[in-house]
């Protein structure tokens, strides 16, 4: 799989199918979390991998009882160790870079897992004093974030996401991007635009379009929609 097309797939699984993942799979996932970017290349982070079944009813649980995560069969506990980051960076390292550091990881993670066929989810609710109870975790770790892995039953929801219109601004906050779409040289997107803008034109000053043509234009329109590959 293509790292965008990954990046476009990942999305938060909440039902899993009963049945056991690869363990290579798990160590790619694992990998990619390690490789992240970390303030200072600390790499204050440890992963627990939960697969025992008990276990998993218990995290899940701690999860503000997300009872659904516990059918996924592996779980992996992403915990930071704020303090070698608040050794180097003070209060910067302690309350900022280490949940940082923990968030790159994750998110490698959750795109290895897809471009392997695999879903997950980023858990962030959880009672932590709960959680540190049920995995043993030192009190100079703090866990970040559970990832329930597995394969997934059905499709998934896909939330909206905000447009980049919406989003991003230019040289300054503010800074409004007329066309994104021509930036980001989406072209599909500018000609699809420049054909809606047009129909509506036309249609608005009464020269509604002849069936033959709106059909053809539809196909046009369907095939224009996809964005080119960058
Ligand atoms: C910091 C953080 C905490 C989250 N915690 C939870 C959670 O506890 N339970 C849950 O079902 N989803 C959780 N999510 C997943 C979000 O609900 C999900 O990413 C969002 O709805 C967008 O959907 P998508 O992941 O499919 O794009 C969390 C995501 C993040 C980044």
């Amino acid at each position: 799989m293509e790292t965008f097309e990954a990046i476009e797939k990942r999305r938060t699984c909440r039902k899993y199918l009963n049945s056991p993942i690869e363990w290579e799979k798990v160590g790619n996932i694992l990998l990619a979390g390690s490789m992240a970017p970390s303030a200072g290349n600390l790499q204050d982070w440890k992963f627990i991998v939960v697969t025992n079944k008990e276990k998993r009813r218990a995290v899940s649980k701690a999860c503000l009882k997300q009872f659904w995560m516990e059918e996924a069969p592996v779980h992996i506990v992403v915990c930071s160790e704020p303090k070698k980051c608040e050794r180097f960076y003070g209060l910067r390292g302690d309350k900022l870079y280490s949940i940082q550091n923990a968030a790159a990881a994750i998110q490698n993670m959750l795109i290895a897992a897809t471009d392997q066929g695999l879903s997950s989810a980023w858990i962030g609710a959880f009672d932590e004093d709960e959680l540190v109870k049920v995995l043993n975790i030192p009190k100079y770790a703090r866990p970040q974030a559970i990832i329930p892995i597995g394969y997934p039953a059905g499709e998934p929801n896909k939330p909206a996401k905000f447009s980049l219109v919406d989003l991003v601004f230019l040289d300054n906050w503010g800074g409004k991007i007329v066309n994104v779409d021509l930036v980001m040289d989406y072209w599909s997107e500018v000609i699809r635009n420049k054909i809606i803008e047009a129909k509506e034109t036309l249609e608005n000053e009464g020269k509604s379009f002849g069936s033959e043509f709106l059909k053809k234009s539809k196909e046009k329109l369907n095939k224009l929609t996809k964005k080119p590959k960058k």
